[in-house]
């Protein structure tokens, strides 16, 4: 079980919610998600109940609770992207593309689409990300050329 002592409590329990996020992060980096086995297994690692550790992961936006497409695929609703006219249309692109709303994962695995408030890129928007690799100044073209070269890699 992780330990952390010669703090104050407060300072154990801070330090020790931090050691769980990084443990989750971890965790999902195997699977690309958190399965009930790897909350069960970071549970115990920290002496928690699955409910207790859950609930921390449902928490954040970035723990994902449910299998993931090989391409997550986040576009961003944000004011910054919807002020260069991106937004709704990205999104609108994306979603017809695809045929998924956000929070789906199409048939076959491959796409998950999210929609998201903000990507930290309002400097280069409209802006989405692909799994870790993030994709600025969108087009309509430029979307449609990304989605065909994911869909055939
Ligand atoms: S609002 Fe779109 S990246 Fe910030």
């Amino acid at each position: 079980m992780v330990e952390v002592t010669k703090a104050a409590p407060h300072e154990q329990e801070r330090a020790r919610r931090a050691m769980l996020l990084t443990a989750l992060y971890i965790a999902q980096e195997q699977r690309g998600w958190l399965s009930p086995q790897a909350v069960a297994r970071v549970a115990q690692r920290f002496g928690m109940t699955p409910g207790q550790v859950y609930a921390t992961a449902s928490f954040y936006t970035l723990f994902k609770l449910a299998p993931q497409g090989r391409y997550r695929i986040q576009v961003c609703d944000g004011l910054s992207c919807y002020l260069v006219g991106g937004a709704e249309p990205v999104v609108a692109q994306v979603s017809a593309a695809l045929k998924l709303r956000s929070g789906e994962t199409t048939p076959d695995g491959r796409f998950t689409l999210e929609v998201v408030e903000c990507l930290a890129s309002c400097g280069s928007a409209p802006a989405l990300r692909v799994n870790d690799e993030l994709y600025e100044h969108m087009t309509p073209e430029k979307i449609d050329e990304l989605l065909e070269r994911l869909r055939i890699s």
